[in-house]
């Protein structure tokens, strides 16, 4: 932790020969489920992980905003605070300029930004979030302390939406602000009442495992942009405002109207239904007394609602999920926006080396570079460091 505080402090005094007004870190995430179900005012069930970006920040006085990354090449962008709008600066520095644009009224000297990660980008595991987070949070506490933690979380899903483009929803931004140690965050998108529900895998002898598959994906464009629009097309054909508001599939048989465009808009509609359900499923068990290996196969079932209906997989994931499963997960699924990142899989504790190694020869067999793996426990969201 101190190491971390360090890191950071010192990065920021190298590039910008000052020191930091503080240092604050955000999470990035895993969803246990409820895939894709954010935009369409659903269900969903993250825990943050252990992996952060922290942001070490000051206020200046010249009216410019500079970022600089620990990650990067060691250049600095930076611009005037007026400068900035929407895919101005591109790139990674988009995401925390958005941020600051969001409170430039209460920065007019500007201020200066030095992230630091150790959240896998591209992966599925919201690295964009943990950046916009860190940074709104910093922001809070030096110029908009009247933000609470929903306002932090509509800052960071603006930035990304508005800012830099990206049309995501608000699972990875809640997840990252909201999360709480030893706890799911189970959200309801649609009202934003949330509840954590304890989440302790390792006194039932479970573990966490991710598995980052190494292919990157890019919500700024191409199929996450498509899927939402459908999901859109299917709940204006059914007379609803939100997918979420059909509680039975059968009410979907109207869209499957015989043409190839019906089908496609029955199943985006399944998925989100069904996985809805599987979100209750999941939560009801959890809150219950039942052993939570009970949750595994919905998991399961989660995946073959993304491959299929959503087709969102890719076929290493699908190999990756069937591996786990084949070396004995009790579930396992693709997690995030999908077309590459990261899979999930609830393994017994003592066969987390066992089911790593079937994974990784299965990554070997299909030809892919050996996997990112690594077991996860529910852990605290954003905070101030120092
Ligand atoms: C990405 C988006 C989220 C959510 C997930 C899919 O992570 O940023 O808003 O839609 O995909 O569940």
């Amino acid at each position: 932790m101190s190491g971390e505080i360090g890191r950071a402090r010192e990065g920021f005094a190298q590039r910008f020969g000052t020191d930091p007004e503080g240092v604050w870190t955000a999470p990035g995430r895993v969803n246990v489920i409820g895939e894709h179900t954010d935009y369409n005012g659903g269900y969903v069930l993250p825990v943050a992980m252990e992996h952060t970006t922290r942001a070490a920040v000051a206020r200046r006085d010249d009216g410019r905003v500079a970022f600089a990354s620990l990650q990067g090449d060691g250049h600095v962008v930076e611009l005037g605070i007026d400068e900035l709008t929407p895919g101005r600066p591109e790139g990674w520095a988009g995401y925390p300029a958005g941020v600051v644009a969001g409170l430039r009224e209460r920065l007019p000297g500007g201020v200066s930004v030095l992230v630091d990660t150790d959240v896998p980008v591209g992966a599925g595991l919201s690295s964009s979030a943990a950046l916009t987070c860190s940074v709104a949070l910093a922001l809070r506490d030096l110029v908009a302390p009247e933000l609470g933690r929903a306002d932090l979380v509509e800052l960071a899903r603006a930035a990304e939406n508005d800012f830099v483009g990206a049309p995501t929803g608000i699972l990875d931004q809640s997840a990252s602000v909201l999360c709480t140690a030893g706890h799911a965050l189970f959200l309801d998108t649609r009202d934003l009442t949330s509840e954590q529900v304890p989440l302790d895998l390792a006194a039932a002898g479970l573990a966490l495992l991710v598995v980052d598959s190494g292919v990157t994906h890019d919500h700024a464009e191409g199929g996450y942009g498509d899927r939402r629009r459908e999901c859109e097309t299917a709940a204006q054909r059914l007379g609803v405002r939100l997918l979420r508001e059909i509680a039975d599939v059968a009410a979907l048989d109207v869209l499957a109207d015989g043409t190839a465009e019906g089908d496609v808009l029955f199943r985006r509609a399944r998925h989100i239904v069904t996985e809805d359900a599987r979100v209750l499923e999941v939560v009801a068990t959890l809150r219950g007394d039942a052993d939570p290996r009970a949750i595994g196969p919905v998991l399961t079932a989660g995946h073959a609602s993304l491959r299929d209906d959503f087709e969102i997989s890719i076929p290493l994931l699908d190999a990756c999920v069937d591996a786990a499963l084949a070396a004995g997960a009790h579930g396992a699924r693709m997690v995030g926006g999908g077309f590459g990142g990261s899979a999930i899989a609830l393994v017994d504790a003592d066969a987390v080396d066992a089911v790593t190694a079937a994974v990784a020869a299965r990554f070997s067999h299909e030809g892919a570079a050996a996997p990112r793996t690594f077991v996860t426990v529910p852990s605290a969201g954003a905070r101030r460091l120092a």
